[in-house]
């Protein structure tokens, strides 16, 4: 029964994959699942309805003799040590030209060995990043796979049917070899830290210095959703501060405890980006906040110790209007960085990524889907080799538009002890890379002077070395 029927296989049913499994059947193609635990196979047969188009089993047998061959075997397993554990198991009974898609945040190091071990054995590895949580892989989520390009063919057709879709267009695309798609992802991932903490930094700014409710907050990103800020982000934020809590009085937002929690895929987007030797402060500072966030039991101690000052509050349509432009600036500047990682990890791993393109699959169904993603689409497609977002002339010109909301509140929240290094960091960016000259000329004396280390010089070429004792 059931003999070499079905398009797409599914391993590991958890909330991801069942999501995924349903929204496959969905398009029209037949799905099988495959779980260890018996009571996930379960719930996705009973929610598949009839078995027509979905099915399951707990046995890997049955499970690859219901696949059509070439096999399409999606992983949906936490990253790490058990995908590896799923390709061994798979691996004797597999059939040359299958193909293993890893839909997890897998390290993109751990696919490009994945990718090289199956290729020797003539099986297909594909690491696709899935964003948009448990409600985008039912309903589309934005796909970004990486691997071979003949075998994407292969898969092409499922993913287009299932990925979000933006005007019409599927937010998915084939990326480039080896683990280009994982990299990717794994550079959508460090955005959404950035943005997150940037859009925390607002909320307390509007509590602390404007004093507004959680309901005139509410009403403040809802408004802002409706504009050039248009993001997932900026609508859920608008969602979270109207929820009540359903345990007692008030607001949840104001019960729920200030320590962030993450998996690494923030950590390894500043990670890689050092080793690049690209710069992407507004996403170092998002992950370093949430390690000074869980921090908690230290953070409250400290607090006593020293003093804050008490903000001076700001008019709130006043701190509104300039909130929104500070949250403007530095979510394109967010952008700007992580585009800008993009570009060289293109270059060092041989990706040949295209910039438009990823812009164009992030417009819908993912984490960091924003209105802005369109125009950087455009800057992209009218300019492939754009070295960064701040060169392109429209966002200049939003960036001239915005900036002295960014200068004005970075200063107000260093006076009245408010945190704000997300904005602080995304100006400080800024500043930086649109000097023409910085200090750095007195860093490589100091380095010649005790090192030896030389320096350039700006008036002849060559390199100098000067005996700055005595
Ligand atoms: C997505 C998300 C998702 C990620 C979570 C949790 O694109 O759907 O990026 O893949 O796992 O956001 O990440 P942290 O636990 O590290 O915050």
């Amino acid at each position: 029964m059931n003999q070499q029927t079905y398009d797409f296989g599914l391993i590991g049913l958890g909330v991801m994959g069942r999501n995924f499994i349903l929204n496959v059947a969905d398009n029209g193609f037949k799905a099988f699942g495959f779980d260890l635990d018996a009571e996930k196979v379960d719930a996705l047969k009973k929610e598949g309805g009839g078995l027509e188009k979905v099915n399951a089993s707990t046995d890997q047998e049955t499970f690859l003799r219901a696949l059509q061959l070439p096999r399409k075997i999606m992983l949906l397993v936490p990253a790490g040590k058990i995908v590896d554990q799923v390709i061994e198991n798979l691996l004797p009974h597999l059939d040359k030209g299958d193909l293993i898609i890893d839909g997890g945040n897998s390290l993109f190091t751990d696919t490009d060995r994945r990718e090289a071990y199956l290729r020797e054995k003539g099986i297909h590895f594909f690491g696709a990043g899935v964003s948009g949580g448990a409600k985008g892989a039912r309903k589309g989520p934005s796909i970004m796979p990486g691997g071979s390009r003949d075998a994407y063919k292969e898969v092409k057709p499922i993913f287009e049917a299932v990925s979000a879709k933006y005007k019409g267009e599927p937010c998915v695309a084939y990326l480039g070899p080896k683990s280009a798609g994982n990299y990717v992802k794994m550079v959508h991932n460090g955005i959404e830290y950035g943005l997150m903490q940037l859009t925390s930094e607002i909320y307390d700014l509007l509590g602390k210095a404007g004093e507004m409710s959680n309901h005139e907050m509410h009403q403040a990103f809802d408004q802002w959703n409706k504009g050039r800020l248009q993001s997932f982000l900026v609508e859920i934020t608008a969602d979270i501060l109207a929820q009540d809590d359903e345990h007692g009085d008030g607001e949840l937002i104001d019960k729920i405890l200030d320590k962030a929690k993450q998996k690494g895929t923030g950590k390894w987007t500043s990670q890689n980006a050092m080793d690049l030797g690209i710069p992407v402060p507004s996403i170092d500072i998002a992950v370093s906040m949430r390690e000074i966030s869980a921090l908690k039991n230290d953070r409250v101690k400290a607090d006593e110790v020293y003093d804050r000052p008490k903000p001076i509050l700001i008019e709130k349509k006043k701190l509104t209007k300039m909130a929104e432009e500070a949250l403007y600036f530095s979510f394109i500047i967010t952008y700007a960085q992580g585009l800008h990682q993009l570009s060289e990890a293109s270059k060092e791993y041989e990706y040949n990524l295209n910039l438009g393109t990823i812009a164009k699959i992030w417009r819908a169904g993912c984490i960091i889907r924003a209105g802005l993603l369109a125009d950087i689409t455009k800057a992209y497609q009218a300019k492939p080799n754009l070295p960064n977002l701040l060169l392109d002339p429209s966002f200049s010109k939003e960036i001239k538009g915005t900036i002295s909301s960014v200068r004005t509140l970075v200063a107000y929240g260093a006076e009245n002890g408010i945190p704000l290094p997300g904005l602080s960091n995304s100006l400080t960016y800024f500043d930086a890379y649109t000097s023409g000259r910085l200090p750095l000329n007195l860093i490589q004396a100091q380095r010649d002077y005790f090192g030896s280390h030389t320096y350039e010089r700006t008036d002849k070429s060559g390199t100098f070395h000067t005996e700055w004792e005595g």
